[in-house]
C-alpha cells in the first residue's frame, strides 16, 4: 500500500522519464502480488463464482425480445424543457426531483424516481453554446440528493458532485456558461453510496446541446420526430410489480435483464423514412450494450463530447454506463431495429409513411484537431483494480490503491496544463469517467483508436485486456477548494468506493 501511494506522488511530481521508469517497474510488482493474491482468493471464492456464472447466464437471456415478435408500445419521449429568458438574456431552467409512478406493465404501478413530476426520468434540457444558464435543482425526495452534469464543462461549484449536497425540501442552483459545442449529456444523482440507486429508480435525464456548427444543419433534429433520444436502461421487477434494486460487488456490477428505453418496455417508434438520429444514453447501472441496427445501417456522428470529424458507419457500437453516441439510422419502407446482442431488440423503428426532409450525411461534421504530444507536461497513471488483501471475502474497488474518501484530494492539476492519463484495469469492466473535461484517446494497448473512439469522450471503458491512454487540456475552470471527481462508471464500482478527486488549480 505505501509503495502505491508513493506511485502516486512520484506520478505527480517526477519529470516525463522518471514517470516512465517508474511505471514500468510498478507493473511488474502489480504483476507479480497481483498473481499471488489473485490465486489464493480464486481458490476461495471459485464455488461462488461457479454458482454466480450459472445463475447469470440462466437469466441473461430470458427476457430477450424476440426480432420477429412486434414491439408492444410506442416509446415514450420524455418532455422537452426549453429555457426561460430573463431580462438579461440568461437561460433558466427549473428541475424538481421527486418521487413518481411509472407504468412499466407489470401487476402494479411501480413507484420510481423522476424530474418535474413525469412518470420515471426527467426532461430533456436543450442548452444552446454560449448561453449562461441558472438551473435551480429542487429536492422534493426523502433523502438527500445532488445532480451533476454529465460531460458538462463547468466551475467545480456548479456540477453536481458528492460535495453539493441538496438536502430535502431545498433548493440547489447551478448557474454557468455553456462554453462546449453541439453535444449529448446528460444528468444524474451523484451522493456518494446511492448514485446507483437513485439513477436505477428513474432520477436521469438527457442535455442536448445545441450550436450553430453548419456541417450540422442537414442533419435530423426535430425532437421526438426525426431525433430520437434513446436512455437505455435495464431493470429488474418484483412480483408485485417494484423495482428490485441491487449493488452487485462483483466484477461487472448488477445486470438486470429487462432493457427499458425512456421507461417503456419493448418499445417502438413512427418514425418518417429517410435518416433518423437517435441519440443513444447507456443510463445502466452496469450493463455495457453491443448494439447493432438490424434492417438499415447504422452511422455513428457524435461521440461524447460531440460531433465526430467525419460520420462513421459501424456495425457495431460498444455503450459502456455513462457513454453517449449519436447515431443516423436511413430508415426504408420496412421496420429497422437496434438491437443489443444479448438482450435482443431495444427500439424496433417502424416507417410511418412520411418523409424526413434529410436524404444524406455530410462527409464532414467538425475539426477535431489532435493534441500533439508536444503540449503534454504531465503524465498520470490510474489502476482500476479490486485491492482486497488475502483475508477479505468481498471486492475492495478502488482506483490507484485507494478508496474513494471526500476529505482526501488525490492530486492537483495546473490550469492551463495538458495531461497525458493511463488507465488500465483488473478483474472486470471498468468504466473511466473524470468530471469537467472532454479527452481524447491516444491509444488503446498501444494501437491508435478506431475512428469512433477518435472524437471527445467523457467516459471510456478499461479493462485488463483494454488499456486505454487519454490526454486532456486542463485550461477552462479552476478553484482552491472543490474537486472534481473521477471514478468508475459501473455505478456499483462507484459507489463501493471506485472514486477520487481531484483539484484545478491556479497557481501562475
Ligand atoms: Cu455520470 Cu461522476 O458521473
Ligand atoms: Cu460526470
Ligand atoms: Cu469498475
Amino acid at each position: 500500500m505505501d509503495n502505491r501511494s508513493y506511485q502516486v506522488m512520484r506520478t505527480e511530481f517526477a519529470p516525463l522519464n522518471g514517470v516512465r521508469t517508474t511505471g514500468r517497474r510498478h507493473a511488474a510488482y502489480e504483476l507479480f502480488a497481483g498473481s499471488a493474491r489473485r490465486l489464493l482468493i480464486n481458490a476461495g471464492v471459485f464455488f461462488w463464482a461457479v454458482l454466480a456464472i450459472a445463475s447469470l447466464a440462466a437469466c441473461d437471456t430470458a427476457d430477450e425480445a424476440a426480432l420477429d415478435t412486434p414491439a408492444a408500445a410506442p416509446l415514450s419521449i420524455p418532455a422537452l424543457l426549453e429555457p426561460a429568458f430573463d431580462g438579461a438574456g440568461v437561460a433558466h431552467y427549473e428541475l424538481k426531483i421527486g418521487e413518481s409512478r411509472h407504468d412499466y406493465g407489470q401487476t402494479a404501478l411501480t413507484d420510481t424516481f423522476s424530474y418535474n413530476g413525469m412518470s420515471v426520468l426527467g426532461p430533456t434540457l436543450r442548452l444552446r453554446t454560449g448561453d449562461s444558464v441558472v438551473i435551480s435543482v429542487t429536492n422534493e425526495l426523502d433523502e438527500v440528493t445532488t445532480t451533476h452534469w454529465h460531460g458538462a464543462d463547468v466551475p467545480a461549484e456548479d456540477d453536481g458532485g458528492p460535495h453539493s449536497l441538496i438536502q430535502p425540501g431545498t433548493t440547489w442552483i447551478a448557474d454557468f456558461d455553456v462554453i462546449q459545442p453541439a453535444a449529448t449529456l446528460w444528468y444524474h444523482p451523484h451522493v456518494h453510496g446511492s448514485t446507483a440507486e437513485q439513477v436505477y429508480r428513474g432520477a436521469a435525464g438527457l442535455i442536448i446541446i445545441e450550436d450553430d456548427n453548419p456541417a450540422a444543419a442537414t442533419l435530423p433534429a426535430t425532437y421526438g420526430v426525426d431525433d430520437i433520444p434513446v436512455i437505455i436502461q435495464d431493470k429488474d421487477f418484483t412480483g408485485d410489480g417494484q423495482l428490485d434494486f441491487a449493488i452487485d460487488e462483483g466484477d461487472n456490477g448488477k445486470l438486470y435483464t429487462t432493457l427499458t428505453v425512456n421507461g417503456t418496455i419493448n418499445p417502438f417508434v413512427d418514425v418518417p423514412e429517410g435518416l433518423v438520429r437517435l441519440r443513444l444514453l447507456n443510463g445502466s447501472q452496469a450493463r455495457i450494450y453491443h448494439l447493432s441496427v438490424e434492417g438499415a445501417g447504422m452511422t455513428m456522428i457524435a461521440s461524447d463530447g460531440g460531433y465526430l470529424a467525419s460520420p462513421v458507419a459501424l456495425e457495431q457500437l460498444v455503450l459502456a454506463p455513462g457513454d453517449r453516441a449519436e447515431i443516423v439510422v436511413n430508415v426504408g419502407m420496412e421496420s429497422a431495429a437496434l438491437v443489443d446482442s444479448r438482450l435482443g431488440r431495444v427500439l424496433e423503428l417502424r416507417p410511418n409513411g412520411s418523409a424526413s426532409g434529410t436524404g444524406s450525411l455530410p462527409d464532414k461534421l467538425a475539426t477535431i484537431k489532435r493534441i500533439s504530444a508536444s503540449e503534454i507536461t504531465v503524465d498520470r497513471r490510474f489502476d482500476m483494480d479490486d485491492e482486497r488483501n488475502f483475508w477479505e471475502f468481498g471486492p475492495r474497488w478502488a482506483i490507484n490503491g485507494a478508496q474513494f474518501d471526500m476529505s482526501r484530494i488525490d492530486f492537483r492539476v495546473q490550469l492551463g496544463d495538458t495531461e497525458r492519463w493511463t488507465l488500465s484495469g483488473d478483474d472486470g469492466q471498468h468504466v473511466f469517467h473524470p468530471h469537467q473535461i472532454q479527452f481524447q484517446i491516444l491509444s488503446i494497448n498501444g494501437e491508435p483508436p478506431p475512428p469512433e473512439e477518435s472524437g471527445w469522450e467523457d467516459t471510456v471503458l478499461v479493462n485488463d485486456e483494454r488499456k486505454v491512454v487519454i490526454v486532456a487540456r486542463f485550461n477552462t475552470f479552476a478553484a482552491e477548494d472543490i474537486p472534481y471527481m473521477f471514478h468508475c462508471h459501473i455505478l456499483d464500482h462507484e459507489d463501493l468506493g471506485m472514486m477520487g478527486q481531484f483539484l484545478v488549480i491556479d497557481d501562475e
